[in-house]
């Protein structure tokens, strides 16, 4: 009970309190779900066949910290029955993970039926488990073709990932229930076409982004009502976008500059996209850049549930030097509340339980699934700390402010391929060695399998 007394810091822009907690009071409700996530390129590998092309195969490796490339990865696709396993061995009942496109549809309009094949023995496997599959249609990677003729940047391209999507619901409905449509929309365009750090690597084009934007949240909202009209059973299905809220809160709450600036940030990358699925309309209004708007009535009736993915915010301060006007800084505080991942920002988990909040006061009504939440910590000396603080703020969330969460996936079972950041970022349970894929299970991610344990409902 080393970290049973906590500051739960409570820092919102311009009040900040700081109480202790305990960590050990939470309570979940009876049905959640308790999983992993993961996303087919970051971990599958190619499996028997040579490795087919995508937008990031071809990325790679000058695009990669330090020339790394995904390769093998952690063998996922061969070694998913052991995977499953270690995810029944922490008491999970659910697991998050997406279909590689590029693999199933490596050619206009041929599926490979072998790799549709495989999907289902993933999906039996999970099944044998008593674990509860969700499946993601698009996280970040799609066919070079489909690259090739500017993915998302042109509306006409949408169809063919709408198609994609509804055939792979047909092929697997009577296996899986919940389905998640976009991963993170706002990270795939700011990663694309703000700060190139994916691919297709455009820089500063808001333009570009707020259309590629536009095209994706279209494509979700086609992809809702195409499965709908077709599913045997509608009702037994619920389908959501993941969208992942980083806040952008001000460095000095008390001057107008930074606030102004973490407010347009905020709206641009989260604002924006909840006014759409609340009211329909979508209005992008970042300076430089052609004001974009559009309405789409269908909008607030396409989210069976929402999925958040939580990892931190940024404090952004004014700086008229940078070209951007702003930057990005950090707290230094010893005190333990702003400790910082490997990834280039804080543990946060106060911000979990405001997203939720924020989430419940936006789209009232419409419950939530945490899809993923997770820490980079390659020595493994933050991880128990993380969970059990995220953890708390979850319960909070729930308990006290009523946000209805039906489930949590910790991101990620295994190390995996960390985009732009290769190998370098540890997030999972279990490190893998990448040499002989051994996994083994981390000491700081003990206490998942053990709050699982304590609060997963007995079948
Ligand atoms: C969100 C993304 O969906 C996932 O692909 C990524 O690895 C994690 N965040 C960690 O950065």
């Amino acid at each position: 009970r080393i970290y049973a007394s906590l500051y739960w810091c409570w820092d919102n822009g311009n009040e900040e309190k700081r109480i202790f907690i305990d960590t050990d009071d939470v309570s979940f409700p009876q049905s959640f779900l308790w999983g992993t996530a993961s996303a087919s390129y970051q971990c599958e590998g190619p499996g028997d066949r040579a490795p087919t092309k995508s937008n990031w195969s071809e990325w790679e490796p000058q695009h990669i910290k330090r020339g790394q490339q995904c390769g093998i990865a952690v063998d996922h696709y061969h070694r998913y029955k052991e995977d499953i396993e270690l995810m029944s061995t922490l008491g999970c009942n659910a697991y998050r993970f997406s279909l590689a496109w590029d693999k199933i549809e490596p050619i206009e309009g041929q599926y490979d039926q072998d790799v549709l094949g495989h999907y289902h023995d993933v999906l039996r496997e999970l099944h044998r488990q008593s674990i509860v599959p969700m499946i993601t249609f698009h996280h970040f990677v799609h066919p070079l073709w489909f690259e090739e003729r500017s993915s998302f940047l042109n509306s006409t391209n949408s169809s063919a990932f709408i198609r994609f999507s509804v055939d792979m619901f047909k092929e697997f409905q009577d296996e899986c229930h919940l389905w998640c449509t976009i991963n993170e929309p706002e990270v795939y365009v700011s990663g694309g076409y703000f700060t190139g750090i994916f691919p297709p690597g455009r820089k500063s084009q808001p333009n570009e982004a707020s259309l590629v934007l536009q095209n994706l949240l279209q494509a979700h909202v086609d992809i809702y009502d195409g499965i709908k009209s077709i599913a045997r059973q509608p009702d037994q299905h619920s389908i959501g976008i993941v969208k992942d809220i980083f806040q952008f809160d001000p460095y000095h709450p008390l001057n107008p500059l930074d606030v102004y600036i973490s407010r347009l940030l905020d709206y641009a990358m989260n604002g924006c996209i909840l006014d759409f699925f609340r009211t329909g309309s979508f209005k992008w209004t970042m300076p430089g850049s052609t004001p974009r708007t559009f309405t789409n009535s269908r909008a607030p009736h396409t989210n069976d549930f929402i999925g958040l993915n939580y990892y931190s915010h940024f404090l952004v301060r004014f700086n008229p030097f940078k070209p951007s006007s702003f930057e990005i800084v950090h707290r230094q505080d010893d005190s333990g509340p702003s400790l910082m991942t490997d990834m280039a920002y804080p543990l946060y988990p106060e911000g979990l339980y405001r997203a939720c909040v924020r989430l419940k006061d936006e789209l009232p009504r419409v419950p939530i699934y945490i899809t993923e939440n997770g820490i980079a910590d390659r020595c493994d000396d933050r991880r128990h700390l993380f969970l059990r603080r995220y953890l708390y703020a979850l319960s909070r969330a729930i308990n006290e402010a009523g946000c209805d969460v039906r489930g949590y996936f910790y991101w990620s079972l295994t190390d995996n391929f960390e985009w732009a950041e290769g190998y370098d970022m540890k997030f999972g349970l279990y490190d893998v060695n990448l040499q002989t894929q051994e996994r083994t299970l981390r000491d700081g991610a003990k206490y998942f399998q053990q709050v699982i344990q304590k609060h997963r409902a007995k079948y």
